[in-house]
């Protein structure tokens, strides 16, 4: 890197997820002194967005503050490609990083593009091949890897949707996923801070108590599947009386009140099995997840969080783009079909060497270091521009 010079890297944030993966890369990043950070958040989350960053003690410096109630695909994509056009315009930039697959993603790539800023897509080449699922994420990081100029993928799968699609080779970088680094560091903090961790709500089960971990909020779910995902905790719930399920209710409201109304009924009287919560910080739903003797859920981040921790996954969609989940046994596709996420729950509830096999089906999506090896190969590819 040419002697003197600071490179301007802005990173941009919008939603819980994109904060809590690109924050080690941001703390990375800042702890370098060639490099000049701007976190560019977008606000396409508020609370959620924040929660995430103050976790990681990152501020915001500049928030867009996108959000509005029950917001619409267009709303968010013309508010982010106008807003972030506006703060490269005022604080131009050597380079922006995007992560991902929402919306922030897509308009901010698209407005470093129209600016001739070379864009680095963190978490590129993911893929279902299916533009409907998700939806619309799949578009989002397809159209993002098009407009990119540097790639940094999760694992040797992801670099390879990306080659066979045209990226140039030595553009393609597999790192692992920041979400481990994320997590390693947090797992690292609770167990210095031991024993205060954990949620308040789970401390008033008592000890033992079989726990599982649900979270649902992908648009595709929304409706019919969500009601039969629900249906099936449900059954679930009534055939097993001692059985506690723990629900960071997203802040979407169309998910919450979904939820609510199909599951409120357990989460009534003295010992209600259903725990309900807002969306937990970070290190508290970590605890959860560890508490967990499984966890059902549609998130992304998540699936690749279980199998660091080695934790069952029930998977509740009908395909990911993440098949190294899969393939390597750390997840279980489980589908939307009650029939399915019944079989596969009773037999995690049942079958303990069954359960246990998962802390021996390896971590396919990094090793925690891979917001080092991105900010080594941003200063090198910056190096190469100067
Ligand atoms: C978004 C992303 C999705 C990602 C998810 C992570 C898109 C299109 N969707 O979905 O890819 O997996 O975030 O959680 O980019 N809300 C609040 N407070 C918050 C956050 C959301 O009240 O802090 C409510 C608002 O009413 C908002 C609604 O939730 O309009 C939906 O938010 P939005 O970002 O559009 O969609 P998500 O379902 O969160
Ligand atoms: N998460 C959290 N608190 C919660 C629920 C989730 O901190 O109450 C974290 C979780 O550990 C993961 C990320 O949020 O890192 C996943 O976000 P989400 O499921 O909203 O999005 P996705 O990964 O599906 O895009």
């Amino acid at each position: 890197m040419q002697k003197d010079r600071i490179y301007r890297v802005a990173c941009v944030v919008g939603t819980r997820p994109e904060a809590i993966k690109m924050a080690p890369l941001i703390l990375t990043l800042r702890a370098d002194g060639r490099f000049a950070v701007t976190v560019l958040g977008t606000g396409q989350h508020t609370d959620m967005l924040q929660q995430a960053l103050a976790h990681f003690d990152i501020r915001a410096d500049v928030n867009l503050n996108i959000m509005r109630d029950r917001q619409t695909l267009d709303h968010i994509t013309s508010a982010v490609l106008t807003g972030v056009g506006g703060v490269l315009d005022e604080r131009p930039q050597d380079m922006i990083l995007v992560h991902g697959d929402t919306s922030t993603t897509l308009a901010a790539a698209m407005a470093g593009f129209y600016r001739h800023i070379p864009v680095g897509h963190v978490e590129a080449g993911l893929r279902s091949h299916d533009m409907a699922l998700p939806f619309p994420e799949e578009a989002n990081r397809v159209l993002t890897d098009r407009l990119a100029s540097l790639y940094f993928a999760p694992t040797g799968g992801d670099a390879e949707n990306l080659r066979r699609e045209g990226a140039p080779p030595e553009r393609v970088h597999v790192t692992g996923n920041t979400v481990i680094d994320a997590l390693l560091w947090t797992l690292g903090n609770l167990k210095r801070q031991k024993p205060s961790t954990g949620p308040e709500l789970l401390r008033t089960l008592p000890d033992g108590a079989p726990l599982i971990l649900m979270t649902a909020h992908r648009r595709e779910s929304w409706g019919e599947p969500l009601r039969r995902i629900c249906g099936a905790v449900g059954e679930l719930l009534q055939e097993r009386p001692g059985l506690r399920v723990l629900i960071p209710l997203h802040k979407n409201p169309t998910v919450r009140e979904a939820i609510r109304r199909d599951l409120g009924a357990f989460a009534q009287g003295d010992a209600p099995q259903v725990l309900f919560t807002d969306p937990l910080n970070y290190p508290d739903f970590v605890s959860a997840m560890d508490r967990s003797l499984f966890i059902l859920t549609d998130s992304g981040g998540i699936q690749e969080e279980a199998s660091a921790l080695r934790k069952p996954v029930l998977i509740l969609r009908t395909l990911s783009e993440r098949p190294e989940a899969i393939t390597k046994g750390t997840g279980v596709l489980a589908g939307t079909e009650p029939g399915t996420i019944l079989r596969e729950a009773r037999r995690l509830l049942d079958d303990e060497d069954y359960r246990q096999s998962f802390a021996n089906r390896g971590m396919p999506f990094g090793d925690g270091t891979a917001s080092v090896q991105i900010r080594d190969i941003i200063a090198k590819y910056l190096e190469g521009r100067a």
